[in-house]
């Protein structure tokens, strides 16, 4: 038996923190076992990855070394937690995944494709999520939730053109991706928890 892979997407701000709770929910009143999970993070060395990736250094942070340390701790995780769960029948829901590179490295720091897809091939091998919600919000409202919860880290402070093109990957990866759905996070937090229990009954076994 096998589990299912759920991932949510979206920019800082989007509302990520509720829409997994109410994923859980929805996931274990249909019997399964959930567990959760964040990227960067959810193993030791992928947490350790995380403080490093997200925090200020006193040298300039290559746009390849952070995106080289989101797939060190991609795969840790896999590896380490998302695989063995999903061979045991459980479901993983992820707080991130691949999509996040995609749009952030890919889309925001602009790095081409190609390299993007070798990494990508390495890491995964192929493996991808069953289904995405991807959490759509404008990245000046987005920053602006962000900034409310405090101080933003080093990838939070990249700028507003930064997340507009990182909107813009998210969008088009989103219109491309037959298992991937978007959610309009501006509305109210209660019609985004109805769109996003509307999809899944629609779109999942
Ligand atoms: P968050 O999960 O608390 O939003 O923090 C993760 C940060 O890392 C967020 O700014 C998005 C960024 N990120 C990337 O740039 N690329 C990635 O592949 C992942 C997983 C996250």
């Amino acid at each position: 038996m096998s589990g299912k892979f759920i991932v949510i997407e979206g920019l800082e701000g989007a509302g990520k923190s509720s829409v997994i709770e109410v994923v859980k929910q929805f996931i274990e009143s249909r019997g399964h076992t959930c567990i959760c999970t964040r990227e960067p993070g959810g193993t030791p060395m992928a947490e350790a990855i995380r403080e490093c990736v997200k925090g200020d250094w006193q040298e300039a942070v290559a746009e390849e070394t952070e995106l080289m340390l989101m797939y060190a701790a991609r795969r840790q995780l896999l590896v380490n937690v998302i695989h063995p769960a999903l061979e045991r029948g459980e479901w993983v829901l992820g707080d991130r995944h691949d999509m996040s590179s995609l749009a952030y490295q890919g889309g925001g720091r602009q790095i081409p494709e190609d390299k993007l897809m070798a990494l990508r091939e390495l890491c995964l091998q192929g493996f991808g999520p069953d289904l995405t919600l991807y959490l759509d919000v404008e990245p000046e409202t987005g920053l602006q939730r962000a900034r409310g919860r405090g101080e933003l880290d080093r990838i939070e402070r990249s700028g507003l053109a930064f997340f507009q093109r990182t909107r813009e990957k998210y969008l088009s990866l989103t219109n491309e991706s037959p298992t991937a759905f978007l959610i309009d996070a501006m509305q109210t937090m209660e019609n985004v928890h109805q769109d996003v229990l509307s999809t899944l009954e629609a779109n999942l076994p």
